[in-house]
């Protein structure tokens, strides 16, 4: 049994760390082989903070697929500094914590396998339209950048339909855009910690999920969502901005499960009509904002609700409270109510 159990796991995997070809001085090369025969295997290369005066493309070995090139100092990407050898196979490609303020327009264009890309913490403002152009990814980190105003149009471009997810938070974001009628499959979009005043203009997006924390919306208009069809999770929480959704904001968030309205101190009393449309809410969290109250009926208009948060540590749930037997109608009405309590913290 055991010695079975050591040859499947030698099967599934084996890491080589020496004598790999082509592996620059201040990178360390790891290659894992994977399956019968190590029939497949990733050439994972670190390379972060070689220091200052590297020269790019920095050598790698053919078919490497994971390139950590952060920490590095790099200033402007230019067409050349991703174009050699053993670039092409790249599936992740770490970027983060250089100099980057620009981006040329075929600096990522060898990447044919490129899921994954990290170029947070670096000084972008802006980026080529067709950067991504025949770029498959999945998954592009702009967080801790300059951007203040950022087109989604740019992901149009990437090539396969594959969802992608985007993180754009901690920027100095006042705009977010994207042209009327084109299909982009953004299907997770942070854009937490900028300086948006309003609810961006999303429709059409095909979003699970949509962060706006730490912004400076103050106040959430009728149909600001609408039609966001797919999304999920939606989290809002503007501290010191948000005093005010207006009824049927939410209108067209017919798969949203969680609503984090937490910590917004100036939103002080929300209408039952608030709640209007959101029929798979499951979750809705209030914790932490001026709302001491709910609305009287709103659980007619949550069918799905299981837990509300209020206050400072009130957690309310659904229960069916037994309703009477009635000696005239002879039936037995169940009788949803959210009963709340306390929760006790424990020192
Ligand atoms: C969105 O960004 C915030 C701030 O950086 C972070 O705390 C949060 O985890 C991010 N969400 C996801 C899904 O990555
Ligand atoms: C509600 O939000 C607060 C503050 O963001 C968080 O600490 C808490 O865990 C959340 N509660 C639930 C039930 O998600």
């Amino acid at each position: 049994m055991v010695v079975l159990l050591c040859f499947s796991l030698s099967l599934l995997a084996a890491v080589q760390c020496n004598g790999i070809k082509n592996c620059h001085a201040g990178c360390r090369c790891e290659v894992e082989s994977f399956g019968l025969f190590d029939s497949f295997s990733l050439t994972r290369v670190d390379c972060r903070g070689l220091g200052p005066g590297t020269v790019m493309p920095v050598p790698i070995p053919l078919d490497t697929t994971h390139l950590d090139l952060s920490s590095n100092a790099v200033g402007p990407l230019s067409d050349a500094m991703l174009a050699g050898p053993g670039y092409t196979t790249l599936v992740s490609l770490d970027l983060s914590n250089n100099l980057l303020t620009k981006i040329s327009p075929n600096a990522l264009s060898k990447l044919r396998y490129l899921e994954t890309l990290d170029l947070s913490h670096n000084s972008l403002e802006s980026l080529p339209s067709n950067c991504f152009s025949g770029v498959p990814l999945t998954e592009v980190d702009l967080s801790h950048n300059s951007f203040r105003e950022f087109d989604l149009d740019v992901f149009g471009t990437k090539v396969s339909g594959e969802p992608i997810s985007v993180d754009l938070s901690n920027n100095r974001l006042v705009s977010v855009a994207k042209t009327e009628g084109k299909t982009l499959h953004i299907q997770t979009l942070n854009l937490s910690a900028n300086r948006l005043t309003a609810v961006p203009r999303l429709a059409g997006l095909p979003l699970r999920y949509l962060n706006l924390d730490g912004n400076l919306i103050e106040e959430i208009k009728e149909g600001a969502f609408a039609p966001l069809r797919d999304l999920v999770y939606l989290s809002i929480s503007s501290p010191h901005a948000l005093h005010l959704i207006q009824p049927f904001s939410f209108k067209g968030l017919q798969s949203l499960q969680v609503l984090d309205l937490s910590n917004n101190l100036r939103l002080k009393a929300l209408s039952t009509a608030v709640f209007s449309g959101l029929d798979a809410l499951q979750e809705l969290n209030l914790s932490g904002s001026g709302v001491a109250s709910l609305p009287n009926n709103m659980l007619s208009h949550l069918p799905s609700v299981k837990s509300i948060t209020l206050g400072k540590n009130v957690h309310c749930r659904r229960t069916q409270k037994q309703g009477q037997f009635h000696p005239q109608l002879g039936q037995v009405q169940h009788n949803e109510v959210l009963s709340c309590k306390e929760e006790r913290v424990t020192l």
